[in-house]
């Protein structure tokens, strides 16, 4: 099967579909922030507040290179590790990229619960947060959209979800 990592925007599932996913192809099951956090020994929004987004997003791409993989995986990233450097060219060149498209009102309404642990949508109350993905998302969509395959996950369910998936390779 290959290494095959997941792309999208925070609340995308990357992590709740990838672990399934990996789960039921039998393959192993690496994420990225988690890999970051253990290496660090620190949350992700404490390294934020310690380094700023700029050293962050130079330890995410070495984590990305050096994270121990194994034959068969599937790599759940960060919302942003598409976005810099030339991450998304190097996860394209090393596995399959699927991008887990979903809409600005589907991530609004599962980021709503969980907007304090991740440090860029800090401090947005429930009115500014809508506007903000979408503009966020603007800005990212076009790194996203250089995955291999685009799977939409606004009407994905932990049944439908291998189907799906093997679907897109069928095209
Ligand atoms: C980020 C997404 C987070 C984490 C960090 C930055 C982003 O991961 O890497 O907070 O820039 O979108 P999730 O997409 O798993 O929330």
């Amino acid at each position: 099967m290959g290494r095959i990592y997941l792309i999208g925007f925070m609340g995308s599932g990357k992590t709740t579909y990838g672990k399934l996913m990996a789960q039921k192809l039998k393959m192993d099951f690496f994420d990225l922030d988690d890999y970051i956090e253990n290496k660090y020994s620190k949350p992700i929004n404490k390294l934020f507040e310690e380094w700023g987004e700029e050293k962050f997003r130079i330890a995410e791409r070495a984590c990305l290179h050096d994270i121990p993989v194994s034959k068969n995986c599937l790599i759940a990233t960060g919302g942003g590790t598409p976005c810099f450097f030339e991450n998304m060219e190097y996860m394209n060149q090393h596995g399959e990229t699927i991008y887990l498209r979903t809409s600005v009102r589907e991530l609004r309404d599962r980021l709503k619960l969980s907007s304090t642990k991740r440090p860029l949508l800090f401090n947005k109350s429930q009115k500014e947060l809508e506007a903000h993905i979408a503009q966020m998302l603007k800005k990212r969509e076009g790194f996203y959209l250089k995955s291999r395959y685009i799977l939409d996950t606004d009407d994905l369910n932990p049944n439908n979800l291998i189907s799906a998936y093997k679907a897109l390779r069928e095209i």
